[in-house]
């Protein structure tokens, strides 16, 4: 049944090979704008045949993100840089969805790698 479509509600998906959320720890500005890196990483998961791609945790406010390069859909502007993205996997025949987040008490760790610091984020560098 794998690659047998599923309906649920009034949504189909191709098949039940569905991407889980991942953390990218690449929004470079630390604006939480998706780039061209989300356009990438998330459509050739679509362009690759998954039946349906989750965003990585999205932050609802910037506060709540993880790490300074969370992802987040706090203002028009993250809004409308998500539409590419979302555009791009529709049209590949696949369905996307956005993890909303928000990271509480974990919030505002040190980005994987890539960063210069560890733990903590202090407030003067955006934690
Ligand atoms: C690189 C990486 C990033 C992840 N980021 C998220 C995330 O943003 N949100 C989330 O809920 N889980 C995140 N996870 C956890 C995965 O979604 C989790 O491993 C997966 O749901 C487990 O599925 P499984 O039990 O089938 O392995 C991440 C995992 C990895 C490896």
């Amino acid at each position: 049944m794998l690659f047998e479509p599923i309906q649920m509600r009034s949504m189909s998906v191709r098949n039940r090979l569905w991407v889980a959320a991942m953390c990218q720890y690449s929004c470079l500005a630390e604006d939480g704008m998706p780039s061209d890196w989300h356009l990438v990483h998330l459509g050739s998961f679509a362009r690759g045949g998954a039946g349906l791609v989750v965003t990585e945790a999205t932050a609802v406010v910037p506060e709540g993100r993880i790490s300074p390069r969370d992802a987040g859909i706090w203002n028009d502007e993250q809004v409308a840089a998500w539409q590419p993205i979302t555009r791009f996997v529709k049209g590949q025949g696949a369905r996307i969805a956005l993890q909303l987040a928000h990271a509480g008490r974990k919030a505002s760790d040190s980005p994987p790698w890539g960063y210069d610091g560890t733990g903590t984020v202090p407030a003067d560098r955006g934690g």
